[in-house]
């Protein structure tokens, strides 16, 4: 095991049983410097925030902390354009309450397939105000043209979507199915482009990053991105989950959700109706303090180069693996290939005359033991929908979601138990 790998491991306390976390996308393991701080401040400073005396000073400087350390993560200009929700889902659906009245009648609102938490709030928005929505679908990969199941999103299918109308381009960094990273920076500057030439009255951009946060730096202001989240639980954290809104969006585009009498130019009101969970939301301090502490040189870049280099290791063998399976029916969902334009979230369904439900697959590991994976949607409902040839929405797919303190050890013994499954 690498020293990287080793020193990663030892700051997360459940690794010590050697139980193989390979559910990562569906949630990380919590570093123990984010328990330490939880608990902290709920046994020394748990009282209600915003008072004079000195205790509650303090509570009132360590959940600000936590905004400022989530503006690192997100590469913010201001720790005021950084909230809080209790998830992802939630966060999404504030954006989209907040910018209800900046929606108007005809207005077209683009969303992907990808996980529903960045495409049902803005379908449920367009209802409310009569606007029209669109779907960026995924398509077949170039790279794998047998595969029918090797799809992904492409711009090209994206920029002939946008018209004079475009109001809203919500879409996934990161496909929690497939594992691909979407290229947002020049999905945003091509989209500017093309809104620029047919002229928009406002054209703005939510991006959803929770499959991408485990994996790789977020960067909103170099992306350009006007709406962002994710969620700190699949990012080595607790259940939580931190959201940007640009300044000038703040401004001009979000209405408060929060009580008439606060502070409504303020970002944690405008998108956060209530206060968040205290503790929790300190306790997010902890993934920033963990990431940085991964390589020397206390950078976060550094952290996740290293991140992504050590994931490639995991990420090759098993995709390996499954590719030399396809005379026996197996098909990865998503790119067969490794790289860094990918993360070690690996879908794949058996078909053909031997072929397995999902279900069944997952069913060996679990009475095997000691290892943790799963099938099915993951709410990705859309995408798997339109996979073809048909899959069961309930059955879709098998996933292995691996992260940074997975072991190339760990993915040798999954290989060895898909050899048995099958057959
Ligand atoms: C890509 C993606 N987006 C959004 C979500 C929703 O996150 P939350 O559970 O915090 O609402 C998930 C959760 O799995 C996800 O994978």
């Amino acid at each position: 095991m690498s020293t990287f790998v080793e020193k990663a491991r030892s700051q997360f306390p459940s690794l010590a049983s050697g139980y193989i976390f390979a559910d990562n996308a569906g949630g990380s393991q919590c570093a123990k410097i984010v328990v330490d701080r939880i608990s902290d401040y709920l046994l020394n400073t748990n009282v209600q925030l915003g008072a004079d005396y000195s205790v509650s000073v303090e509570s009132t400087q360590r959940v600000a902390s936590a905004s400022v350390s989530a503006a690192k993560l997100f590469n913010a200009a201001s720790p005021d354009e950084v909230a809080f929700a209790s998830s992802s889902t939630q966060a999404a659906e504030n954006l989209a309450r907040a910018l209800e009245n900046d929606i108007q009648e005809g207005d077209e609102l683009i969303v992907t397939g990808e996980h529903e938490a960045n495409a049902g709030g803005w379908k449920k928005l367009a209802v409310r105000r009569g606007a029209t929505v669109k779907f960026w679908h995924a398509r077949q990969s170039e790279s794998a043209p047998n595969n029918p199941y090797s799809v992904c999103l492409s711009v090209d299918d994206l920029i002939p979507l946008i018209t004079s109308k475009t109001r809203i381009v919500a879409f996934t960094a990161c496909s929690n199915i497939l594992g691909s990273i979407v290229p947002v920076k020049d999905v945003i500057k091509a989209a500017r482009t093309k809104a620029s030439e047919v002229g928009i009255r406002k054209i703005e951009f939510s991006v959803d990053c929770v499959a991408y946060a485990p994996h790789r730096q977020i960067d909103v202001q170099g992306w350009d991105v006007d709406y962002c989240f994710f969620s700190f639980y699949k990012v080595y954290g607790p259940h939580v989950s931190g959201v940007y809104a640009r300044a000038a969006s703040l401004k001009s585009s979000l209405t408060a959700l929060t009580h008439h009498f606060l502070d409504v130019d303020s970002i944690s009101y405008k998108i956060q109706p209530g206060g968040p969970g205290y503790e929790t939301t300190y306790g997010t301090t902890g993934v920033l303090d963990y990431l940085l502490s991964l390589t020397p040189s206390n950078d976060l870049a550094a952290s996740f180069k290293a991140i992504a280099e050590h994931e490639q290791t995991l990420l090759g063998p098993l995709l390996a693996f499954l590719r030399s399976q396809e005379p026996r029916g197996v098909r990865i969902v998503g790119d067969e290939q490794a790289g860094l334009s990918r993360v070690p979230t690996v879908s794949f369904v058996v078909t053909g005359e031997r072929a397995l439900r999902s279900q069944d697959v997952v069913k060996t590991f679990d009475q095997k033991g000691g290892i943790g994976i799963r099938y099915g949607h993951f709410y990705a409902y859309s995408l798997v929908d339109n996979l073809t040839p048909k899959l069961d929405i309930v059955d879709a797919v098998v996933r292995i979601s691996l992260v940074h303190y997975n072991t190339v050890e760990e993915v040798e013994k999954i290989i060895a138990i898909l050899k048995e499954v099958l057959g």
